[in-house]
């Protein structure tokens, strides 16, 4: 196997903390990198089991700091970028769009920038592979999924960013000739999820005994993967994609948000041994989101025919891990949900 440098960004987080625990672990031959600038949603303990192994590396930066990307481009002479890094909070994105075009469009153009001029005149073997998500697609509303090829409409300050990137990503391989592979994934739930989010959020809260807030009527729908799965196709497209293309990768797993709730809250009973239907009584409606996508649907099929890619755990399955590893690390969620992120759960839900 050829020996790699990679550098993955945002391996503090979600997703990311996943892809690198895969790529340490399954490939010791590949030195591996992980930068991050360590926000709210960056957490070094999600990687502590593999945090000493010996192709592991940390790198602190902030994206925007292109100056920073420069040098250690020129110090570790990476051959290939798995991009992660952003800001992913829909909600947040709303409050503080500039945020998102920091991060997400001008930290994504460092990153491109400081790999072409590493790579000038020398593409050989050389990869830059952007993790997108299906929302640039915008919202579905009459039935049909999402395809490779469906004109790109994103309609939130998130979206919007990650698909201006996606547009820098592949404008960089039509005018430089970097070797780019995109790909755009739908909803994740897992371990290690910012409990900011649906799944997390709803199982804490169901814990300790706090509304849930659901949004408007509950009807949008989202279509969801086991996180581990998304780095399985990563791991899948980085080896085996083809330079230039764009996968979706979905787990064909659609719920309108008041299934996947209910489904959450009788999975909570069992588990807490409560009565059954007493979590569902904690269904609070509340404000809907501004300019809230109606539903978003994946068809992954090229990625599951050309490159072999599916899902390995039911949604069943699934949930019942997740919320079992929330429930067997209380202490992570104690920790992320302290400080900073308490004064955020006031702000945004209050009043509404
Ligand atoms: P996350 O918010 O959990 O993690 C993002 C990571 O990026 C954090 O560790 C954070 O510290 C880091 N980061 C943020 N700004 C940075 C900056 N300026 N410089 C360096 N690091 C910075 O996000 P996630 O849910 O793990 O998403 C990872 C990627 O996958 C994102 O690009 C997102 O758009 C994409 N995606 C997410 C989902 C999903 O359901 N979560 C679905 C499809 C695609
Ligand atoms: P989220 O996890 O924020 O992901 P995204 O907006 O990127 O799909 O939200 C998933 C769905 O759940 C979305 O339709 C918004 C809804 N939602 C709620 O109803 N209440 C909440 O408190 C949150 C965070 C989300």
């Amino acid at each position: 196997m050829t020996k790699r440098k990679i550098l993955i960004t945002g391996g503090a987080g979600f997703i990311g903390s996943h892809v690198v625990r895969l790529f340490v672990n399954k490939y010791p031959d590949y030195e591996i990198y992980n930068l991050d600038k360590l926000t709210y949603a960056g957490n070094l303990k999600n990687l502590t089991d593999i945090e000493n192994a010996p192709n592991y590396h940390f790198v602190k930066i902030d994206l925007v700091d292109a100056l920073a990307l420069t040098n250690l481009f020129n110090e570790h002479q990476f051959d290939s970028v798995i991009h992660l890094a952003a800001e992913s909070h829909v909600d947040r994105s709303i409050t503080n769009p500039l945020e998102f075009v920091m991060t997400n469009v001008v930290g994504t153009v460092n990153l491109l920038n400081a790999a072409k001029e590493c790579w000038k005149g020398n593409m050989e073997g050389k990869l830059f592979y952007h993790v997108s998500t299906d929302e640039v697609y915008g919202s579905l509303h009459d039935g049909g999924f999402f395809l490779e090829t469906t004109p790109y409409d994103p309609q939130s300050p998130y979206s919007a960013s990650k698909a201006s990137s996606d547009h820098f990503v592949r404008a960089y391989q039509n005018t430089y000739k970097i070797p780019v592979v995109l790909t755009n994934c739908s909803n994740n739930y897992g371990p290690n999820q910012f409990p900011e989010k649906l799944v997390p959020l709803f199982i804490n809260n169901i814990r300790n005994n706090k509304p849930l807030p659901v949004y408007g009527k509950g009807e949008n729908v989202r279509d969801w993967l086991y996180v581990v799965d998304h780095a399985r196709a990563i791991d899948v497209v980085y080896h085996n994609g083809k330079i230039g293309e764009t996968y979706n990768i979905g787990g064909f797993n659609e719920w309108t948000n008041l299934g996947l709730i209910k489904v959450i809250c009788s999975t909570m009973d069992k588990i807490l041994g409560r009565p059954v239907g007493e979590s569902e009584k904690l269904i609070t409606y509340v404000t809907d989101r501004a300019g809230h996508d109606l539903r978003y649907a994946i068809d992954a099929n090229k990625i599951m025919k050309e490159l072999g890619w599916e899902p390995s755990l039911q949604f069943e399955e699934g949930i019942e891990k997740t919320i079992n590893w929330y429930m067997d690390n209380q202490q992570w969620m104690d920790e992320v949900t302290s400080g900073d992120y308490a004064n955020y759960y006031d702000t945004m839900y209050k009043g509404r």
